[in-house]
């Protein structure tokens, strides 16, 4: 398999940043006889990052490979991945037909311990008694607690050895029962009196059931984002929270909210239901905002996700404030709260208009930038 064929578009990424790693490659040599010997059919993959596990799977001798991707980008990024290589691999949504049957699953350990129970319940308790589970990750970015939480649905927890900073953890000997359980907690639910929101959340969404200290300081000023508007869009949704305050605060406003991940749609759609405001609110899984035309948005409100490297962070919000630029109204208002080390301010006043503070504590600014008039 050669991976430098591998791209990561249509996702953002810079120069030095890779569509495969080391990581991805332990996981194919540890699970390499696994694969060469299995039938067609019963190897799946999750949280493949750009399609390395999946078209690495084929390449070791399998066939009938499924995927399960969060991420709507890496999905298709793998399907290009896919299409270069003359390669084919089924994309299959979160849920058992993702591994009923299977007998060996790749996947990348997610960052999240939730999201890692929560596919660890789903594999439990629905893949092949026999299934191997080979599941691997940056030792950086590993903990003890993850061998905990594959024990709790599995029999067997092995370590491999460790290469070029990247570990495998084997899990054998699922326990259906307890597999069946663990997944009948998700998605878990919370309620907010002092906000008068319930949040519900699938495992890895931002924040889970919780309100982010950065997201609460901008629901504690949306009643002035243009308090007229009829139409808002909840851009990079997570949980939903932001679509479920602006519908249930304003009876008048229709809402979109959009988010790349498939467990952050899901919980959106759970949590507007639960706030009774779904006929109200349109959840959709999208790159940004890409399902929705050139300037037809008066209100746009968007949170943008946090990355530890600041040059990937500032990647993705550009990227972001650059889709609610095309489809805002001119005049229409971007609400966007962020940490204040990362000083977007100039760059949303660039990418979008005008941009004023709203509000601003110790660690988080909220602006508002109007859409400037297209040149003519
Ligand atoms: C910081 S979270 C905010 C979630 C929610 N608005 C809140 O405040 O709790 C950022 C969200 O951006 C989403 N995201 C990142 N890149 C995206 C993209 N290109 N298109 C849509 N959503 C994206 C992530 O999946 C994540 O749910």
């Amino acid at each position: 398999m050669d991976f430098t064929a591998l791209r990561r578009d249509p996702d953002v990424g810079g120069a030095d940043l890779a569509a495969s790693d080391a990581a991805d490659r332990l996981i194919l040599d540890e699970a390499s006889a696994l694969l060469a010997a299995s039938a067609p059919g019963t190897v799946a993959v999750i949280d493949d990052a750009y399609g390395a596990l999946a078209l690495g799977a084929v390449a070791a001798g399998a066939a009938e490979v499924r995927s399960h991707q969060d991420l709507v980008t890496g999905e298709r990024a793998t399907a290009r991945n896919a299409d270069r290589l003359d390669a084919r691999v089924t994309s299959v949504a979160f849920g058992p037909g993702a591994v009923a049957g299977t007998r060996v699953v790749l996947m990348r350990l997610p960052r999240s311990l939730d999201r890692l129970a929560q596919t660890a319940a789903l594999i439990a308790a629905h893949a092949d008694p026999a299934v191997t589970v080979v599941a691997g990750g940056r030792i950086k970015h590993m903990t003890p607690t993850m061998n905990d939480v594959l024990g709790d649905v599995f029999g067997r927890v092995d370590v491999s050895r460790a290469r070029q900073k990247s570990r495998v953890l084997f899990a054998r000997s699922p326990d259906a029962d307890a597999g069946a359980g663990a997944l009948a907690s998700w998605p878990r639910s919370e309620r907010h009196d002092d906000l008068g929101l319930t949040v519900v959340a699938h495992g890895g969404v931002f924040a889970g059931t919780r309100i982010d200290v950065g997201t609460r300081l901008l629901l504690s000023v949306l009643g002035d984002a243009l308090p007229d508007a009829t139409s808002a869009v909840d851009l990079a949704c997570g949980s939903g929270v932001v679509a479920a305050q602006l519908a249930c605060s304003r009876p008048e406003l229709r809402v979109v909210a959009t988010d790349r991940s498939a467990a952050a749609v899901a919980s959106a759609r759970a949590t507007v239901a639960a706030n009774d405001v779904a006929d109200r609110v349109r959840v959709v899984q999208a790159d940004g905002l890409e399902t929705l035309g050139a300037a037809s948005q008066q209100l746009v409100v968007v949170n943008p996700p946090f990355h530890s490297d600041a040059a990937l962070s500032t990647g993705i919000a550009r990227h972001l404030f650059a889709e609610a630029a095309r489809t805002l109204v001119p005049g229409g208002e971007l609400w966007c709260v962020w940490n204040s080390h990362l000083r977007y301010r100039p760059v949303v006043e660039t990418i979008v208009g005008p941009t004023r503070q709203i509000a601003r504590n110790s660690k988080f600014t909220v602006t508002a930038s109007v859409r400037r008039p297209s040149p003519a």
